[in-house]
């Protein structure tokens, strides 16, 4: 497992500066104003740090954007990198200003010079968070990485505030590990055993085996991961830290472990990225480590669908009719349609062991969203308006793009079968749409729900602020902050 860096967060005078052999940071607001702290380095350096904030070079930094002045002659730093951040920067900005420190950094230590920045936790979150790298299958050994420590004004009271964003930023990679690992080493039997792990933290972990779904009626599922050798499961998480009579926030999971297509089976180009359908499942696991890690006070369960979507002798068919949970049948028109099947018996068993007082699902669902809405935004469907602007709201705050779209009975009717009481796929055009409207079915409409298809952001060909190429971790931020405000304010 990828663990963050480790960031110390130390008195200001607990590093002679000029001594120091690593990188040295500092923040400059575009008035160019030196903050107390780094105004240590004007002398050793005689001058060239003010002729630099005098310069069009830094008059070009956008906010949050970087500059190396390198090798400063008085100091034994290899370079003085200057971050461009306001003192009263929102906390995203802050974020990508730690980011910045991060990208630019090699194997050497990093000093930061963050004296009385009030946003000195988040830039070290930030700094921890595009740290990220997914080494676990080069043979090479990694690169060691130097320390990071941060001089400030009140040591005692950024760590406090650090404590808890380091536990997301740990829930963060535990996803981003999870969807950056290939469909031969995170089978279903894997992905379980990583969950049951986190009985360790305070978890409560039950794995639901094929036998106990199949008695609890869940065809649908079922179907799908018939013609792996990967067993299915359910797995369920339960972090109870808040009152005992309140009831679950639940969040579900699609956990494709591989996504072939089945016999309806994808095209091979591209097929290889399909190791990551388990995105929404790993989302989820995501956010149960952080509640754990930071023992949040807040009633959450967690559960999600792990199969595994093969063609083969037992496949199931296109044409097949399945019986969901809920009682509900389903025709199979398109193998590939699968995850939807997955969550429709995992919602309906949510629900009707838990009557959670919200249900948010995740699900790298439909290659619609990234048509609708491309790699930037998760497309959000919504039941209940006050559930939906309170998790655009965290989104917004926490940087993680998300749009939402519509919902209604205009697009259910495109499901009707001609031989069952739905079938799994409403064509192309609004296939997104289509796809939550199936959803939606096995939702009662007493429960407040929002439906995140993280098709377009769980995993990106670039990087990003926050992450570099590869898995993202989009969601584990919005949803622990949602949490935390609907919860534990
Ligand atoms: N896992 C895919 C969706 C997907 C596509 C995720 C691209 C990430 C990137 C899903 O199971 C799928 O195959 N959906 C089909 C549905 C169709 C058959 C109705 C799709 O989007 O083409
Ligand atoms: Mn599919
Ligand atoms: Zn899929």
């Amino acid at each position: 497992m990828t663990s963050p860096a480790e960031i110390a967060f130390r008195p200001e005078d607990a590093v002679e500066i000029a001594e120091f052999p690593g990188r040295i940071v500092i923040f400059v607001g575009a008035d160019g104003r030196v903050p107390a702290l780094a105004r240590k380095l004007d002398r050793p350096m005689r001058g060239a740090l003010k002729r630099f904030l005098a310069s069009e070079a830094f008059a070009a930094l956008k906010p949050a954007e970087a500059a190396d002045l390198g090798y400063p002659a008085g100091l034994a730093a290899e370079a003085v990198q200057v971050v461009r951040l306001e003192p009263r920067a929102a906390a995203v900005e802050a974020r990508r200003a730690g980011a910045a420190i991060a990208k630019a950094r090699g194997t050497a230590g990093v000093l930061v010079l963050a004296g009385s920045h009030p946003r000195a936790a988040e830039i070290a979150q930030g700094l921890a968070l595009r740290d990220y790298d997914f080494t676990a299958h080069k043979s090479a050994e990694p690169k060691p990485r130097g320390a990071v420590t941060f001089l400030v004004a009140k040591p005692e009271a950024v760590a406090a505030a650090a404590a808890p964003m380091a536990a997301v930023t740990e829930g963060v990679f535990f996803t981003r590990d999870l969807v950056n690992e290939p469909s031969n080493v995170l089978t279903t039997e894997d992905f379980a055993a990583r969950l049951a792990a986190m009985q360790e933290l305070g978890l409560e972990v039950e794995i639901l085996e094929e036998a106990d779904l199949k008695a609890l009626g869940m065809g649908a599922l079922l179907g799908v991961g018939q013609g792996s050798a990967s067993p299915s499961k359910v797995v369920v998480l339960q972090w109870r830290g808040g009152p005992a009579d309140q009831p679950p926030f639940a969040l579900v999971g699609k956990g494709v472990c591989f996504d072939s297509g089945g016999i309806s089976i994808k095209p091979a180009a591209g097929m290889e990225e399909m190791t990551m359908d388990m995105g929404g499942a790993g989302v989820v696991a995501g956010v149960m480590r952080s509640l754990a890690l930071r023992r949040a006070k807040a009633n959450v369960v967690g559960l999600v669908g792990l199969v595994e979507n093969m063609p083969s002798g037992t496949a199931q068919r296109p044409g097949d009719v399945v019986r969901s949970m809920k009682g509900d049948t389903i025709e199979v028109i398109n193998t590939d349609a699968e995850g939807r099947l997955v969550l429709a018996d995992v919602l309906w068993y949510a629900q009707e062991r838990f009557q959670p007082s919200g249900i948010i699902d995740l699900a790298t669902l439909t290659g619609a969203i990234i048509v609708a809405l491309g790699h930037e935004k998760t497309g959000v469907f919504a039941n209940d308006d006050a559930l939906c602007a309170a998790f655009l709201k965290a989104a917004e705050a926490e940087g993680e793009g998300a749009w939402r779209m519509p919902l209604g009975e205009a697009y259910d009717k495109l499901l009707k079968s001609r031989i069952a009481d739905m079938k799994n796929t409403g064509g192309r055009p609004g296939g997104a749409v289509t796809a939550a409207q199936f959803l939606a079915r096995f939702v009662k409409p007493e429960t407040p729900w929002i439906h995140l298809d993280i098709a377009g952001t769980a995993l990106l060909k670039t990087d990003s602020a926050l992450a570099p190429k590869g898995a993202t971790g989009w969601g584990v931020l919005s949803l622990d902050r949602l949490i935390r405000d609907r919860f534990e304010a």
